[in-house]
């Protein structure tokens, strides 16, 4: 059997990605191993789900460090020591320094609750119904100096209905997050996947997706 891809999964929340990641790794599907789960939060529910899958989990508090830079540190030093081969941000809610990137160059994924380039930032699901988007979805990303700005893995596209509130519209894009995470990273791990500019190159290539999608329906 070939090398495990060891990922270290950083996440400040529930951790339903990271359950995700981890169901896949134990069905098979994603030939990676988490080597280690850390939170900056210690209230996460991603704590529990790693707990349980029996992962190592480490909280380093933000609120512990004055400067960003060393909270960052901490976090390089750690997923250092647990030797990662790939940083996963899977609901992390801090941006994350040049050092943290430069350590571990395009070595370091995001996944986004919208359509990059639209919607970066925080709070996206309900920004998206307000503008009126009658299309948001979910983006994998390589991270850059910038926020939600790296080249793009992979998207996934939800349509915005009607009656949608911003918890309808999250719940329906976290469907989507849940299968494309997975498969991006497996992608990473077969060594399918390389960066050239703003472009991401899968080789030997995927199929495309060869649908397109009219919202409201052009049939009715
Ligand atoms: C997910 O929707 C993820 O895309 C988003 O936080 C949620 C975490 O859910 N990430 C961001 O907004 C990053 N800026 P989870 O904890 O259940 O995986």
């Amino acid at each position: 059997m070939s090398k495990l891809l060891r990922i270290g999964v950083l996440a400040s929340g529930g951790g339903t990605n990271l359950q995700a990641i981890i169901d896949r790794c134990m069905d098979g599907t994603l030939a990676a191993e988490i080597a280690v789960v850390i939170t900056n939060n210690p209230g996460a529910g991603a704590l529990d789900r790693a707990g349980k899958a029996g992962i190592e989990t480490l909280c380093i508090n933000h609120r512990n460090f004055s400067q960003r830079e060393d909270f960052d540190n901490s976090v390089v030093k750690a997923l250092q020591d647990a030797d990662v081969d790939l940083v996963v941000l899977a609901g992390f809610m801090r941006i994350i320094t040049q050092t943290f990137i430069d350590a571990f160059p395009e070595r370091v994924i995001n996944i986004h609750p919208a359509l990059l380039p639209a919607f970066p930032g925080l709070h996206v699901q309900p920004q998206a119904i307000d503008y009126g988007a009658r299309f948001s979805g979910c983006t994998v990303h390589f991270v850059d100096g910038g926020v939600d700005t790296g080249p793009i893995i992979m998207q996934a596209v939800v349509p915005v209905l009607p009656d949608d509130s911003a918890d309808t519209l999250a719940a329906r894009i976290l469907e989507q997050e849940h299968k494309t995470y997975p498969r991006a990273i497996q992608l990473i791990a077969e060594g399918r996947v390389r960066v050239d500019g703003r472009q991401v190159i899968i080789e030997p290539a995927c199929p495309p997706a060869l649908t397109s999608l009219v919202n409201p329906s052009i049939d009715g």
